[in-house]
Parts: structure tokens; sequence; C-alpha cells
């Protein structure tokens, strides 16, 4: 393995269009202080670069939205967003935002760079343009259906739904975001970054130089790079944006994703002058950190950037991670369905650590996971409380009593003392392996074995027992637990700083480096501790339940404002048209699947007139076994129609859930197969 003499490391920009979430926390920054407060008590030479990304039409959405300027959405979140990531202890060495004036500079600069070496295709396309707001659409002021699973809440360039990356052209039936009017095609000259060109060099430099990659981030960059990649734009006809630095090019900006990882640059500048040593000297070892939905752009639009520019190094590592879900369900900002940092943080003051070791312990990364308040109280109780808390208190709580908080002497030690004060240097060790993996839940798991060491040593030896019969035992005894309380301070550091602190605090000394791990003589003998404090306090049922009370309220609002977004009424129909209708309460007597087909079923129903067969598009809802012996409302006169080579009979009535499930409707009692409706 390569020896670096320095560390660039950067973590994902956040959109400064909400606050940041304890997915984003999960899944990057929480991950990132880790690994960055590691090296810096290795004192290794690090930068940390963060800031927001304040560019793109997310955030000129929320503006419209709020009827404000796209600057007063970015001041207001990038201030909750800087002001909330300090409190939690997550240490930036700066945290910047893409509207500063040496970020306009440096991109327009780099865009430049690039237009000078002609690196751009120039292509004048038919884009979507609405004709109302006089505005090109683009990204998400258009939406329509996505081809792929139709769901017809699509953006023009991703679906959430099916997590799939699409282009405006791609939508079905596109409708302007801003007017809802359908959008006609009108012609627009764009920049194109052509990365079909540098398909070969990050072939290369990924698929055989970077097998050590995480799956996840390998397989994602191998599955583009196998589809074959093409020119993508990096201008946009936006009025909110760095303005694209040459001639003809009004009223166009360059494409947030153009923009925002050149941050990383702007902000090393704003960090030091000696930035360009962070950037440009191959000893230098860059690592990003990031959400899944960001590989691509990390590893191969910026790297295809940076290559084309010359000069500047490539990331060595890309840690992606996973989702994190809330009680269930994806996070949504949109939906409100996120626990909020800022909220977090007002409503549990003083347990910034106890959401650091939850999301980290339970972080996603390699499967997407779940977070739930129940598992927050289990892990805060059943973990920091009863296995790190308790150590470190009764460590400092019996040197108290018996010694009046003066660490006693070392005496002789025992084969077990030996072998338990063995086991430090094997969990720096592998801590350390751990973290320079970028697996951070094992890294805090050995940690934590740091505690459960500490109790089984006092379990075991149980001074408690002993201090009338074999005080000079019971000195060497305390002093060992000391010795191991001051090891965790260092080793709790990188993963929760304020109890690494607080620990600092109670055994009265200052910080030691990472390199002091494992040391059995930390603190000598008659030097005098503060007084006991406890470290964590128990998360009582109420506080949780207030929090579920919370999603609960959050969920009933949603389901109020979908109510909002119900169908509009068709048009009247006669009493008479409604009559013709004859509507028949059924029984499902068989049903099986439709072969080659997904969401059909074939059921044949008892409708209390005939026994006959209905082809119902409901498969992917309801299994075969579901339907059999239920009660069904069947349209019995409806034409019939051949579906698949099956003549179908009649139609299921379904209700559709805000979810957009199908779900049978069925009378309010049991009432006898045949009944009418109506
Ligand atoms: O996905 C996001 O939240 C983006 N704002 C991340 C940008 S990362 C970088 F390139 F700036
Ligand atoms: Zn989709």
């Amino acid at each position: 393995m390569k020896n670096f003499k320095r560390y660039l490391v950067t973590s994902a920009l956040p959109y400064a269009n909400g606050p940041v979430h304890i997915g984003h926390l999960a899944g990057v920054y929480i991950p990132s202080d880790i690994y960055v407060r590691y090296l810096r008590l290795k004192g290794r030479d690090v930068v940390w670069v963060c800031g927001s990304d304040e560019h793109g039409v997310p955030i000129t959405i929320k503006a419209r939205q709020e009827g404000v300027t796209p600057q007063d959405i970015v001041d207001k979140y990038h201030n909750i967003i800087k002001n909330s990531f300090a409190k939690l202890g997550i240490s930036f060495d700066i945290y910047s935002r893409t509207t500063s004036p040496v970020h306009y500079d440096t991109a327009s600069d780099f865009f430049r760079k690039l237009y000078d070496k002609n690196v751009f295709e120039e292509q004048v396309t038919l884009q979507y343009y609405d004709e109302e707001a006089k505005q090109f659409l683009a990204d998400r002021y258009i939406t329509g259906s996505c081809p792929h699973c139709q769901n017809d809440k699509a953006y023009g360039d991703q679906c959430e739904k099916c997590g799939t990356t699409l282009s405006p052209n791609d939508l079905i039936n596109p409708k302007s975001a801003i007017t809802g009017s359908i959008p006609v095609k009108k012609e627009t000259k764009h920049w194109y970054l052509p990365l079909n060109k540098y398909e070969e060099f990050l072939r290369e430099w990924i698929l055989e130089g970077h097998k050590e990659w995480k799956v996840n981030v390998y397989g994602q960059c191998k599955s583009w790079l196998d589809l074959g990649l093409q020119p993508r734009a990096v201008s946009r006809d936006l009025d909110w944006g760095i303005p694209v630095p040459v001639e003809g090019a009004e009223g166009k900006v360059l494409y947030v994703w153009f923009d925002a990882p050149i941050g990383y640059i702007s902000a090393s500048k704003e960090l030091t002058v000696d930035w360009e040593k962070y950037w440009k000297d191959e000893e230098t070892k860059l690592v990003h950190f990031i959400g899944k939905d960001n590989i691509v752009f990390h590893c191969i639009v910026f790297p295809a950037m940076l290559k084309a520019h010359g000069g500047y190094i490539l990331p060595e590592n890309v840690p992606a991670n996973e989702f994190l879900n809330l009680e269930g369900d994806k996070i949504s900002t949109s939906r409100n369905w996120a626990v909020w940092l800022h909220e977090y943080l007002e409503d549990m003051p003083g347990k910034e650590d106890v959401l650091r070791y939850v999301l980290c312990a339970n972080a996603p990364e390699t499967k997407d996971n779940d977070f739930t308040w129940k598992d927050f109280q289990a892990r805060n109780n059943n973990e920091l409380v009863a296995i790190l808390g308790n150590f470190i208190n009764r460590a400092v709580v019996l040197t108290d009593k018996y010694y009046e908080g003066v660490v006693p002497e070392c005496g002789t030690l025992t084969p077990y003392d030996q072998e338990i004060l063995q086991e430090i240097p094997k969990i720096k060790k592998s801590v350390e392996e751990n973290i320079e993996n970028y697996r951070f839940r094992e890294a805090l798991r050995e940690a934590m074995n740091l505690a459960r060491l500490g109790n089984k040593y006092l379990a075991d030896t149980e001074p408690w027992k002993l201090v009338k019969t074999e005080p000079e035992r019971v000195k060497t005894i305390l002093n060992i637990a000391i010795q191991i309380s001051a090891n965790l301070a260092i080793v709790c550091e990188p993963f929760m700083p304020f109890t690494a602190e607080k620990i600092l605090g109670l055994l009265n000394i200052e910080k030691f480096g990472w390199e002091e791990l494992g040391r059995t003589d930390l603190i000598e003998a008659g030097h005098k501790l503060n007084k006991p404090e406890l470290l964590f306090e128990k998360i009582e049922d109420s506080v949780i339940e207030a929090q579920l009370l919370k999603l609960e309220n959050t969920k009933k609002s949603n389901m109020a404002n979908e109510a909002v977004d119900i169908e509009p009424q068709k048009e009247s129909v006669t009493f008479e048209d409604f009559m013709k209708m004859d509507i028949r309460v059924s029984k499902v007597l068989e049903a099986e699947k439709v072969p080659k087909t997904k969401k059909l079923l074939k059921l044949t129903v008892d409708t209390g007139i005939d026994k006959r067969v209905i082809v119902s598009g409901i498969a992917e809802f309801y299994s075969p076994e579901d339907m059999i012996g239920r009660q069904v409302l069947v349209l019995v006169n409806l034409e019939p129609r051949t579906i698949k080579g099956i003549e179908s009979q009649g139609m299921i009535l379904m209700a559709q859930t805000t979810d957009g499930r199908m779900v049978t409707v069925k009378p309010a009692e049991d009432i006898v197969t045949g009944a009418f409706i109506g």
C-alpha cells in the first residue's frame, strides 16, 4: 500500500434547500468526521473541506414556493446547516458555500480552461420550454411519468421512486413544474463534456486500478461503464447559478453538478494558501465521502473533469454508504419524513454523542438500514449507559470512595491483569484497520469492546469485596481501571468527541494522541481525579413517545396534504347512465397468475348470477392465495374484453391508496353473493 504524505478529505456538499437530517449524517458526515478525527489524533497532515451546494433547480423551486429569492433560501439553510453541524461536533476545517466569490472564480476558470482546450462539444438541441413562464425546463422544472416504473411524479433528472437517472426527453406526458402547462420544444445551445472520450481512462483507472473500492461503488461504476458513456451537458438555461463564462452564453449557467465538486477546490483555496499541495501532489491521498446517489458524479464525471483540466490528483477512494430509512419508510425532505438535525439538537440537548453513536452503530455501510426511536433508546440505555457509562462511573466512583479520588499505586500485576492489559493494543489495531478501511460500525464496536473489557475486569476482580481484606490488591485493580478509562478517552474521541472530553474532565487530564492508546501508565499514581459524574443518562419511554408522536403527526399532515391532491371530479353522468351499471357482491373462487405477465391475475368469480372469468391487473398487490375466498365488488355488465388471449367478463372494483397501491373494496357487513350495489 502506498504511503501518503498528507490527506485531503471531502464530504458531499449538502444542498442548501433544507436542513440536514439523520440520513445525511449516517451516510456521509459522521463517517467522515470519525475518519478525520482519527487522522488528526494520529498527527497526520489532513485537511477536510465541505460547504453548502447552493445552486440547482431544487433551490429555485423552493424559493418560488416560499415567494422569496434563491439567495434568501440558501442564506437561511446554509446557516442552519453550518450551525447544526458545528453543534454535533462535525469538525470540518472549513464549511464554505458555492455562492462564495472564490468559488465563482474557481468554477468559471475551470470551465474556461476546458473551453480553451476545446474539451467541450457544443450542441444545439431541442429542449422543453414553458411558453407561459418563458423558460426552458431543466431537471426538476419538468415532471412526467417515469418510463421505467410509471411513477407519474418523476422529474426531468431522476425518478425518485425507482431511482433511475432520467433526462427530460425520457418523461412520458411531460408537464412544466412551474405552470403545469404542456411544454413545447425549442432549440437551445449547450456545452457537453464528452464522457465517451474518457471511457478508456476511467475503465483502466477504476476497473483495473481500484478493485479495492466498496462493492456498491465499484459495481455502480462498472455498470455505467459497461453501458457506455455519453456526452453530458454541463450548462443549463436558468437564471440561478454561475454564468457560463464565454461569449454567446447569455441566460446560461453552469450545471450544478459541474460547479458543485469544484466547490471542494474552492473551499480548499479559502482555507489555505497551500491548497495546491493538497490538490496537485501525488503524495496526497484524496478521499471523497458521499451518499450512494452521488457515485456517478464523483467516480465518473468529476474525475473526467479533473483529467480534462490536467494537473489535479484523482481520488484514492470514494466511500459511499447506502441509505438510512426512518421507522421503515424512505427519508424524504418533501414529505418531511426525517429526523432533522437542528430539531434533534433542540429536543435532546447534551445528547449529541448519543446520536453520533447510534448513527454509526447502525450506519448503512453495506445495505440500507432503518433508524427507529426504539433502537435509539435501546442503544443508549443498554450500550452507552450500561457499558461505557457504567464502567467509567465505577472506576471513578470507587477511586473517589476508597482513595478520595487520588489514583492509587499499581502493585505487582497478576497473570490475569496482564491478560486484560494485553487486549488493549489488539483493540487499537482492530479499530485502526477498520477505520482505515471505512468500516466505521465495526471500528466503533471494537472501541466499545474496551469498555466491555473494563466491566469484565471489575466484575471478575470484585474490588468491593477485597477492599477490607486485600487493600494492596484493590489499589492495583483501580489503578488498572483508571488506565483503561484513560485509554477509552482516546479511543472514543473520533466517534464521541463530547464523551471523550467528559472522560478527560473526570480524570482531570489533557488529551492524548492516538499513539498513546495501549499504554498502561497514562495516569500516574498520586494524580487527583475530579468528582464523579454520570457520562450518560437513561432515556425514558416518554422521550421516545414524544418523538414518535411527532412522526405520527407528520404522517397525518402528509395524508391531509395528499388528500388535496385527489383526482378532480369526472364529468357528470345522468342517473339513467348510472343505473345502467350492474355491480354485484361476488366471491373469488379460483385465482392464478396470467403466464408471462407481471400484473395480471385470472380470477374465477361467483357473481350470484353465474361463475365467470375476470382478468384483473392486481397481481402486484395480491397473490392468487390472497384472492381466493375474498369478497369483491364486480361490474358484471361491462363489455367482455380479451386480455392476453383470455376473455374477461367484468371488472373488479378497487380503491387506490395514497401510495399508489390498489386494494379491493367490500361491503361493511357480510352480504350474500349476488347482492346488487346501487
Ligand atoms: O446530493 C447532494 O446533496 C449534492 N448536493 C451533493 C454534491 S457533492 C459535490 F459534488 F459537491
Ligand atoms: Zn421510475
